[in-house]
């Protein structure tokens, strides 16, 4: 495709919602509740806070820069804005991996939601105790062909918009169902003030304990600070190849940011009230807000409309993100390989799609102590599925490895000049604060959870347990 015939979105506010579209998704009402509860809630949301705010921001700067400077996909962006050799698509390559991981276990749990709109349509829940609920959700989980039915079906919602383009595809939805989801949160928000266990939930979330947290602990949050806001994989180089040259950008990754982290705070405390109103566990895993969420529906006035409404509206938040991992793919393939759009959409999504098939049986087939034996020390000495082993893989090592190299090219190699011209201020705290932090803290601090996770000693835990400890 040549530049100047190149896809762009209509305006600021389009990518604005875009990118928060990408950003919005599982990993805010799915994920951050359920890795809180595993990791003992308030130290882990503060070190995940600060991810964001330190290490986040200013690679999600440099992401939308790099993007929009080259006007090319996350493969060949970096060699595009500075003339560096091709040893610069290693972080690009390492996003396509992260993509076809993320994407396989993330259609699956998009599936989990679909499923679980269905259940609403047909007032399944309706009356319906927390134990039910709970039996619901194993059931689910144990049935494999009905996960699969879901799977695909989210599988080809996604291609299918992917095939719709840029503009047509992506910006109608996200214009209405974003304010529509979060005007929901905050009705949802308002009333589980009114329950017994919104203090408790509160105390959990919001007072650090730091005992209760591992090295692998502090990890997750890093990386969850990456997943959350679709950061380290080259998705935001991708959006941000599709933006004009002459929009600012400060403004939209704070935003974006802001938004992103409000959801994921306002559905913890949703969820955790719920644990703490009906004494459930709060560490009860991936099935979290399946437990919790119906069970508050099932008491609640309107509970029948508002959960339709509800898992109608994640599916649509979690479909815009998972949108944007594989435009990801197809921007490279399309571009670099002159490999038609929808030819391109097609075999990615299909491979992925059966990618996808390892998740599925994840929780049944290849749960079975049978599998176990077969599968050997790398699968059962650690308990883990191919379900957690490709989230742990890319939340917790890829992206963070990706964003470290986006913020050292952005720091050592494009250098003052370029962070000037993507914060397009004169101020000089602003630019040396980006600076340092895109050369120093962002990578030190990525660096430093990995020294934590291998030698239980780092530079961080440290601070924290003199602060806190
Ligand atoms: N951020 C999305 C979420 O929170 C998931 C996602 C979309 C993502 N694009 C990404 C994660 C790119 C990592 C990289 O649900």
């Amino acid at each position: 495709m040549n530049q100047s015939t190149r896809a762009h979105w209509s305006g600021r506010i389009a990518f604005i919602l875009a990118a928060a579209g990408s950003a919005i998704g599982l990993g805010n009402i799915w994920k951050f509740p359920y890795i809180t509860g595993e990791n003992g809630g308030g130290a882990f949301v503060l070190i995940y806070l600060a991810c964001v705010a330190v290490v986040g921001l200013p690679i999600l700067l440099a992401e939308v820069y790099i993007g929009q400077k080259a006007r090319r996909n996350a493969v060949e962006a970096f060699e595009l804005t500075h003339k560096t050799g091709t040893y610069w698509r290693v972080p690009g390559w390492l996003g396509l991996a992260s993509a076809f991981l993320i994407l396989s276990f993330y259609s699956v749990v998009g599936g989990w939601i679909l499923d679980f709109e269905f259940r609403s349509i047909i007032n399944e829940f309706g009356g319906k105790s927390a134990n039910e609920i709970k039996g619901t959700l194993t059931s689910l989980f144990t049935n494999w062909p009905r996960q699969l039915f879901w799977h695909t079906v989210f599988m080809s919602l996604t291609v299918a918009i992917v095939l719709g383009g840029v503009k047509d595809g992506l910006e109608r939805w996200n214009k209405i169902l974003m304010p529509a989801l979060l005007a929901l949160l905050a009705l949802l928000l308002v009333r589980v003030m009114f329950l017994p266990g919104f203090g408790q939930a509160m105390s959990f979330l919001f007072s650090p304990d730091t005992s209760k947290l591992k090295a692998a602990g502090i990890l997750e949050a890093v990386g969850h600070s990456f997943f959350t806001l679709s950061l380290g994989m080259g998705a935001l180089i991708t959006y941000g190849s599709y933006l004009k040259k002459k929009e600012s950008l400060p403004k939209i990754v704070i935003a974006v940011a802001f938004i992103d982290t409000a959801i994921a705070l306002v559905a913890g405390i949703v969820i955790f009230s719920i644990v703490y109103s009906f004494n459930m566990a709060p560490g009860a895993g991936p099935g979290l807000i399946l437990v919790t969420l119906p069970t508050l529906f099932s008491q609640m006035a309107g509970g029948y409309i508002i959960s339709v409404a509800f898992f109608l509206l994640v599916s649509f938040a979690a479909l815009t993100s998972a949108v944007s991992i594989l435009e990801t793919m197809v921007a490279y393939w399309t571009e670099s390989h002159n490999v038609d759009r929808k030819k391109s959409a097609l075999i990615v999504g299909v491979v992925i799609y059966l990618l996808g098939l390892l998740s599925v049986f994840s929780t049944n087939l290849l749960n079975s102590p049978q599998f176990k034996m077969f599968a050997g020390t790398l699968l059962s000495k650690n308990g883990l599925t191919f379900f957690d082993l490709f989230d742990k893989l890319t939340s917790s090592y890829f992206l963070p490895i990706g964003g470290l190299l986006i913020a050292l090219f952005f720091g050592w190699i494009l250098g003052e000049k370029a962070i000037k011209e993507a914060t397009k201020s004169d101020n000089k705290l602003l630019n040396k604060g980006l600076l340092w932090s895109a050369r120093i803290v962002a990578p030190g601090a990525v660096l430093d959870v990995l020294l934590n996770l291998v030698f239980e000693w780092s530079v961080l835990r440290w601070l924290f347990g003199m602060v806190f400890g």
